[in-house]
């Protein structure tokens, strides 16, 4: 008989007794994506019926449809490649990639749409709702001599599913990643005395009737590097009280390396998150950015319930600046006004108003638009997120 994978807790308890107190980031590495039991390889996930949390994507497919015009208009600005290569980071169960698909863009047939999502549980998803090759068949062939892809399958739009970025790319190749810098693992820091020191996890001492050990929070002294980087990015660091706390989102900025590099040197990354500035956070409670989810609830502490919940945290854009500064750092809202949505709303309004008297499928998907777009443009929501763009040499 298969023996159950060990539960998230177990691992790290196992982990802390190898090494000591350990950083944040592997007990959230564990707790999020451990095989089998982390939360989103055992049926976490963003979603509306069933998921977690809603995301944009979960919201309805307006956003995937300015998503598709923003691809369009990128196409055209690159000469429109053919193939044109979208690498979707973090794509979950597929949802954006079947919105930006429905909307039929105009570069659809030079479009190869790789997903790239971890989770081994969410990517079987993807492939049972979207048609999906053989990776080779969909990422473009390099010409040995000028390096440039060559159009060389069917025309698309084909899609692929992989569990790491790719590593070819084209003119205009684009990365994007909705809500995936959140949920990096991090660790964090707190200030003591006018000094930063590292907020590691332990094991607590045994409780007397259950005999268990829980998890605690450690503080150690954290190292020069990450103090003196702490201490750049915020003005007043001298002002902050003990106990204020800001996170180290080293992961974050490993992956911003990573897609820098799969979109090319003519591509851009294009990440939509909640974000701000690290000494935002430092002067806030870490209790608003450090935040748990489960079954569209805010779950408990952080260190509770391992593999059972969501943790994620707002991220610092600031650190993010630190791999390559920024070309764009706009509101989700005013991004999707830019790229049409209020177009989009006024054609499904109108569309409403012609079919209403039918009240078939395409009448009602026209209507949701606008509570779709409140959604996704609310300033105090999904409308204050930031859509931060880094756009490479063309
Ligand atoms: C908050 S969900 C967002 C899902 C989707 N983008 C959305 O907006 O609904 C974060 C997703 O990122 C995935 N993920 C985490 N690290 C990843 C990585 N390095 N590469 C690709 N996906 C990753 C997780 O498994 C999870 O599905």
């Amino acid at each position: 008989m298969t023996q159950p994978p060990p539960s998230v807790p177990s691992l790290v308890a196992a982990e802390i007794r190898r090494r000591g107190p350990v950083p944040l980031s592997d007990v959230l590495e564990l707790g999020l994506y451990a095989p089998g039991v982390g939360f989103y390889e055992s049926g976490g996930a963003a979603g509306r019926r069933e998921g977690d949390f809603v995301t944009s994507p979960e919201v309805g497919p307006l956003f995937g449809t300015v998503l598709a015009r923003a691809l369009d208009r990128w196409w055209h600005e690159a000469g429109a490649p053919d193939p044109y290569l979208v690498v979707e980071a973090a794509a979950g169960t597929g949802t954006l990639a079947k919105a930006v698909l429905a909307a039929e863009p105009e570069c659809a047939k030079a479009l190869r749409y790789v997903l790239v999502e971890r989770s081994a549980a969410l990517r079987r998803r993807q492939s049972e709702r979207l048609r999906l090759e053989q990776a080779p068949f969909v990422l473009p062939a390099v010409d040995a001599d000028t390096q440039e892809p060559v159009p060389d399958a069917p025309p698309g739009p084909l899609l692929t599913s992989l569990a790491d970025l790719p590593r070819v790319s084209g003119p205009g190749t684009v990365v994007l990643a909705n809500e995936l810098l959140d949920n990096l693992p991090f660790d964090l820091a707190e200030r003591r005395s006018g000094a930063w020191h590292e907020v590691l996890v332990g094991l607590a001492d045994k409780d007397d009737e259950t005999g268990d050990r829980g998890l605690v929070e450690v503080l150690v002294p954290l190292d020069e590097v990450r103090g003196a980087l702490l201490d750049r990015l915020i003005p007043d660091v001298e002002d902050l009280p003990d106990g204020a706390r800001a996170p180290l989102q080293a992961a974050a900025g490993e992956w911003l390396r990573s897609a820098l590099a799969a979109a090319g040197r003519r591509g851009r990354v294009v990440a939509i998150d909640y974000a701000t500035s690290t000494a935002d956070l430092a002067t806030r409670p870490a209790s608003e950015w450090l935040r748990t989810y489960r079954s569209h609830a805010r779950g408990g502490a952080y260190l509770d319930d391992l593999g059972a919940q969501d943790v994620t945290c707002e991220v610092a854009v600031d650190q993010l600046a630190t791999v390559q500064a920024l070309a764009d750092d706009t509101a989700q809202s005013d991004w999707l006004r830019l790229h049409g949505i209020d177009d989009l709303v006024d054609e499904g309004r109108r569309l409403w108003t012609e079919r209403a008297h039918v009240a078939d499928l395409a009448a009602l998907k026209a209507r949701s638009r606008v509570t779709e777009a409140e959604a996704l443009t609310d300033p105090t929501g999904l409308g204050a997120f930031r859509v931060l763009e880094w756009a490479l040499a063309r």
